[in-house]
């Protein structure tokens, strides 16, 4: 490398390395992670634990619901047999007064964490949400009955004020120090009816700070009674507070102009004034209000009780709230103002940012430090706007296409997801799901299963020539990293090789390989002794070892780069061999069939990682990490990208490259686990950049991933110039490929682009080949 390219990598290299630590320390830029529904539990994990930061332990609580021990619940509830379990999942696009936050939501029921991401996703787009929070304002009340006269008893009160609002704040000193604690007196008369009597109420007003208030305010009541028993010469009887928290409101609005509510079949004026109706019949019919109300409680209640709020005091309120004018309304409106739509909700939120769940469920903590809320404040503003996008996205929904459509399409694609399908296959389970009536992982398997059986091709015994081909692959993101069980991403290419068998009476024969070379490669003969070797374990494998055939290989893969040649040359010889022995392949990805290319891919390799042999029979871009459990899931590409592979300049034996690292990672631990955990990152955000379709994101991963195997060791000047050249010419990203020491480099490149590239490449490398992400998938 020059003096100038040198210098030119390394300012990058600084640039980029400033940039990460200033990442690091900044929470989450924006709720908004399009394409999160795709990814894999894993790949959201892995995310949420390279954002924030979480250790191993608090991703596997997350993941198991582990995080509250029965240990930990002994301590909550009396008669304690376990702990219960709930999905958990994130509300996205949540901006609310210009921040930005995700929703942790602990629910059972289907289709409302994406609703809840699609109505803030709506109303981002015209601004997001504005919130008005009350101060953190509750009561206490204590009941006085017998008195004489209930009306000059209330007067009495209210003479005592002072002393009783001292004896309140002494009761729980702390409140007072920070700021708030009990600072006025109220008194109410209610009727108890026959046999009661007319009673007095004394509301006791308390501000609780960043605390829900509960147990507070019940000390505090217990402590005044005494004293008010003695002013009023009555009976005390209830002292405890009031969940009809009517002086702590959280009000969320947010505006939209029509445009955004235009749908396929209406327009966005016709949508507004479906939604006016819809909320007046809320506003003035209670069969209807508790429906609307309840769709509201959805998403609040699902993210207080994973913000480790009582929910059941939140819900009483608002209901309570719902019904303050003497009818039962709906608690939010949809208005048209000037040809827009405003929304708006009104409910009391008594919520605490300390005591409670807080201290004793881990998660809590967790999940608190994901959502970016920082305060009492910012959590009623929150779970305001929650409930305000729940009940905008229900309301949108009815008053269009029904809720049943959406909702069902969205529940049955995710339960596809969870079954495993391919991303290619989801749409159709799910459509099939929906048409049974059945929407569970079983049925998504099953009919997983019959569509492989539908594809199923029988080939009659014997049958010749057969010929089976398989793609060979490059690994995107993650080598060397991924022998440590880091995740990496890998995708098969379009070029690959062909294993033919045809009749041969002096069979069987294997005949020599015929490889695309680009340069006299060191140890080829050995190479090929391997090959060999690899179909003679496949004719034992098939009990085909007095066969009268010939294999033939056909291969555009030049071996011994990272292209996986004998990964595709496994699975296409056994693919050959099964055909020809009649046996079914079972659907595209077929266990039985993995296992045995697995057992050629052990002779060429010892103890392979079934990363390669896994993409090519699966094909497509592939997120994997070894385990165990092994993790192998596809990555649907949004957008297809293209790319090219130029081979370099001869690579060295995988093993001694894994042996290097090795040795490097003996000598210097830490720096070497610095290296992996920063390239198990980029395979995480590549998933992503991936999932989302966006080309430069992965290619600026791509290159920083070159940069740490450069650091690794295992980079070589002709592949570090190899990367610039590609760079130079406007990749959007270019990395080595493989182990290293040689070899290819992979680049991402402009679609428009690409064949023009290849053709200028192709003068500068000893072979070049393009590749598209996203076809296959
Ligand atoms: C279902 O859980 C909630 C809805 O019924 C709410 C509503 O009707 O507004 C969809």
């Amino acid at each position: 490398m020059d003096g100038h390219l040198k210098g030119r990598i390394t300012a990058m290299k600084k640039t980029r390395l400033v940039k990460k630590t200033a990442e690091r320390k900044r929470e989450l830029k924006t709720s908004r992670i399009p394409g999160f529904y795709r990814l894999s539990v894993e790949q959201r994990l892995a995310f949420l634990a390279r954002t924030f930061r979480l250790t191993d332990d608090q991703i596997a609580q997350l993941r198991d619901g582990s995080a509250l021990r029965v240990e930990h619940a002994v301590n909550m509830v009396e008669n304690t047999v376990g702990v219960f379990g709930l999905p958990l999942g994130l509300g996205l696009n949540f901006l609310v007064d210009g921040r930005e936050y995700l929703v942790p939501m602990a629910i059972e029921e289907a289709s409302i964490i994406a609703a809840v991401s699609k109505g803030a996703l709506v109303i981002r787009r015209s601004g997001g949400f504005e919130t008005k929070i009350d101060d953190p304002v509750m009561a206490g009340q204590i009941q006085v009955l017998d008195t004489e006269d209930p009306d000059a008893a209330a007067a009495e009160i209210l003479k005592h004020k002072d002393e009783i609002v001292a004896i309140g704040n002494e009761a729980d000193s702390k409140m007072a120090v920070r700021g708030g604690g009990v600072f006025d007196v109220e008194t109410r008369i209610v009727d108890g009816g026959e046999g009661v009597g007319r009673m007095l109420i004394i509301h006791i007003m308390c501000d609780v700070c960043e605390a829900m208030g509960a147990n507070a305010i019940n000390s505090i009541c217990e402590a005044v009674a005494p004293y008010v028993q003695q002013v009023t010469s009555g009976r005390v009887n209830l002292r405890i507070l009031s969940n009809l928290a009517d002086r702590r409101i959280a009000r969320a609005r947010f505006t939209m102009p029509f445009d955004a509510l235009a749908t396929q079949e209406f327009e966005g004026p016709v949508v507004a004034r479906r939604m006016v109706e819809a909320s007046r019949l809320a506003e003035h019919d209670p069969y209807r209000a508790t429906t609307h109300n309840k769709g509201i409680f959805n998403g609040i209640c699902a993210a207080a009780i994973a913000f480790g709020q009582d929910w059941r005091a939140i819900e009483a309120g608002g209901h309570a709230y719902a019904a303050s004018d003497g009818q039962y309304r709906g608690l939010s409106k949809f208005e048209v103002e000037d040809d827009i739509l405003v929304g708006s909700i009104e409910l009391p939120l008594q919520v605490g940012w300390v005591g409670g769940a807080v201290n004793t469920h881990p998660a809590v903590r967790t999940l608190r430090g994901i959502s970016g809320v920082q305060n009492s404040r910012e959590l009623a503003g929150l779970l305001a706007s929650v409930g305000l996008a729940q009940n905008f996205a229900a309301c949108l929904a009815l008053s269009t296409d029904g809720i049943q459509k959406g909702h069902m399409a969205l529940h049955a694609r995710s339960v596809a997801v969870s079954a495993g399908v391919p991303t290619k296959d989801v749409e159709k389970v799910a459509e099939e799901m929906i048409s049974r009536g059945d929407i569970k992982v079983s049925a998504a398997e099953e009919i997983r299963r019959s569509m492989d059986q539908r594809d199923l091709v029988t080939h009659s015994d014997h049958e010749l020539p057969v010929e089976s081909f398989a793609r060979g692959k490059v690994i995107l993101y993650g080598e060397h990293a991924s022998v440590y069980n880091y995740p990496g991403i890998i995708s098969t290419i379009d070029l690959g090789l062909v294993v033919k068998i045809r009749e041969d009476a002096h069979g069987p024969r294997f005949v020599h390989p015929n490889f695309k070379q680009a340069f006299p490669i060191p140890n080829t003969d050995k190479d090929m002794r391997l090959f060999s070797r690899a179909a003679d374990t496949a004719l034992e494998l098939y009990e085909l070892q007095n066969e009268p055939i010939a294999i033939e290989v056909e291969s555009k893969l030049v071996p011994g780069m990272g292209l996986g040649s004998s990964a595709s040359f496994s699975v296409a010889i056994c693919s050959a061999l099964r055909q020809y022995k009649g046996v079914p392949r079972c659907g595209q990805w077929d266990r039985d069939l993995f296992e045995e290319a697995q057992r050629l891919e052990s002779v060429f390799h010892g103890n392979p990682s079934g990363m390669d042999a896994a993409t090519v029979l699966s094909g497509g871009v592939i997120w994997f990490r070894k385990g165990p459990p092994r993790e192998m899931l596809p990555i649907r590409v949004r957008k297809t990208m293209t790319g090219l592979v130029c081979i370099v300049e001869p690579g060295v034996r995988t093993v001694e490259l894994v042996e290097l690292v090795q040795r490097k990672r003996n000598s210097d631990p830490e720096g070497v686990t610095a290296i992996f955990d920063e390239i198990g990152g980029i395979a995480v955000d590549a998933g992503i950049a991936l999932g989302t379709g966006d080309a430069e994101a992965a290619g600026k991963l791509m290159e920083r991933n070159h940069e740490l195997l450069a650091k690794l060791g295992v980079s070589t000047p002709a592949l570090d110039k190899a990367v610039d050249t590609l760079l130079d010419n406007g990749a959007y990203g270019a990395k080595l490929t493989g182990a290293g020491g040689g070899g290819a480099v992979v680049a991402l490149v402009p679609s428009e682009r690409q064949y023009e590239l290849l053709e200028e490449l192709s003068e500068q490398f000893a072979l070049v080949y393009p590749f598209t992400l996203g076809a296959a998938t």
